[in-house]
C-alpha cells in the first residue's frame, strides 16, 4: 500500500543511488512540481544540492520571497538568485507578438541558467568537484505526453531547463516521474513545504509577459502586478483558491478609456479578471465568482491601482477562448 511517507522513503533511497556523492543543480520556477523535487533531492543528499532561481522580472507580488524565503526556510536548501530582470525587459522591448514573447523568454531563461550552472561548475571545480546532476521536476502526465522517452526529451518551453550546452553534461534526476500532480501536492506537504508553495494555482512560465497586452515594460509590469497582487487576496480571503483553476488578471496596455475618479477626467487602461474552473487546463468554464467578491477587486483595483480605470469580466470558455489571453 502506497502512503505519502513510503513514496517519499523510496524516492530519498533512489536518489541517494542515483546521485551517489556527486552533486547536483535544481533550477526553481516558484511552481510546486520543481519545489518538491528540490526538495526530496535536499532530503536525499543535503546540501550536495544547489538550487537556481531565475527571477527574470515576470512574476507576481512576493514570488521571489516565496522561495529566497519560505522555500529556504523549508528545507534549507542551498540557493542561488539571479536577478535577469534587466537582461529580460531588455530582449522584450518593443515586443508584442505573443509567440515572439514566448520564444525570447524562453531563450532567455535557459542562457541565464546556463550561465548560472556554468558558473557552479567553474566553482566546483575549483575545489576539485563537479556538478553530475540535474534535477526536473517531471511528473507522470508528462512523462506520457511525450510517449514515455526519456527525461531529456520531453522537457517543455519556459520552465524547465532544455538545452544545456555540450560541456555541461548532466544525467537527469527527476523523483516524481510516477506521480500525479495531488501526489505531488502531498509529498510536498510531507517534506514540510508551506501551503503558498504546495497549493499553488498554476502560473505560466512566461509569466506576467504574456499578461501585458503590447510592449512588456517595467512600468507596465508594476502596474500589473499591483492589480494581480488585489485580484489574489480577495480570492484568497474569500475562501475561494480551491474552487478556481487559477485568474488570470490581464494588463489591455494599448487601450484607454475615459473615466471620472474625484473630479477629474481619467483616461486610463483596463484590466481583465480572468477567473476559470477546470480539471487540466484543456477546456475550461469561466467561474461564477460572486458579486460582492468582483466589486471588491474592482474597487480596489480602481482605487488603489492609479492607472487603471476599469475593470471588467472575461465571460469565456475555453474554447474558444484560451485561458491565457496571449
Ligand atoms: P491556455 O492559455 O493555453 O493555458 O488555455 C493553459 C494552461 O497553460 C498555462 N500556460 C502556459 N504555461 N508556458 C507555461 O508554462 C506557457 O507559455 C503557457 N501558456 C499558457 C496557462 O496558465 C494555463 O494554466
Amino acid at each position: 500500500q502506497w502512503t505519502t511517507a513510503s513514496i517519499v522513503d523510496e524516492q530519498v533511497t533512489r536518489i541517494r543511488e542515483q546521485v551517489g556523492t556527486g552533486r547536483a543543480i535544481c533550477g526553481l520556477s516558484g511552481g510546486v512540481d520543481s519545489a518538491v523535487a528540490a526538495a526530496l533531492v535536499q532530503r536525499a543528499i543535503g546540501d550536495r544540492l544547489t538550487c537556481v532561481f531565475v527571477d527574470h522580472g515576470l512574476l507576481r507580488a512576493g514570488e521571489r520571497a516565496q522561495v529566497e524565503r519560505d522555500f529556504v526556510a523549508a528545507t534549507g536548501v542551498n540557493l542561488v538568485t539571479v536577478d535577469a530582470r534587466e537582461r529580460f525587459l531588455g530582449a522584450l522591448a518593443g515586443v508584442t507578438d505573443p509567440e515572439q514573447k514566448r520564444k525570447i523568454i524562453g531563450r532567455e531563461f535557459i542562457r541565464v541558467f546556463e550561465q548560472a550552472a556554468q558558473d557552479l561548475q567553474d566553482k566546483a571545480g575549483a575545489e576539485g568537484e563537479r556538478y553530475d546532476f540535474l534535477v526536473q521536476g517531471t511528473l507522470y502526465p508528462d512523462v506520457v505526453e511525450s510517449g514515455g522517452g526519456t527525461g531529456a526529451a520531453n522537457i517543455k518551453s519556459h520552465h524547465n531547463v532544455g538545452g544545456l550546452p555540450e560541456d555541461l553534461q548532466f544525467a537527469l534526476v527527476e523523483p516524481l516521474r510516477a506521480l500525479f500532480k495531488d501526489e505531488v501536492r502531498r509529498v510536498g506537504t510531507e517534506l514540510g513545504l508551506p501551503e503558498t508553495i504546495v497549493q499553488r494555482q498554476p502560473f505560466p512560465g512566461p509569466g506576467l509577459g504574456i499578461r501585458i497586452i503590447g510592449e512588456v515594460t517595467a512600468e507596465r509590469l508594476e502596474i500589473l502586478r499591483s492589480a494581480d497582487a488585489i485580484a489574489r487576496e480577495e480570492l484568497t480571503s474569500a475562501g475561494l483558491d480551491r474552487d478556481i483553476w487559477q485568474c488570470p488578471v490581464v494588463l489591455l496596455a494599448d487601450v484607454r478609456s475615459v473615466g471620472v475618479q474625484g473630479d477629474g477626467r481619467t483616461y486610463g487602461h483596463p484590466v481583465v479578471l480572468r477567473p476559470v474552473s477546470s480539471e487540466d487546463a484543456m477546456t475550461a468554464d469561466w467561474t461564477r465568482l460572486p458579486y460582492d467578491v468582483l466589486e471588491r477587486i474592482s474597487t480596489r483595483i480602481t482605487n488603489e491601482v492609479s492607472e487603471v480605470n476599469r475593470v471588467v469580466l472575461d465571460v469565456t470558455s475555453k474554447p474558444p477562448g484560451t485561458i491565457e489571453w496571449e
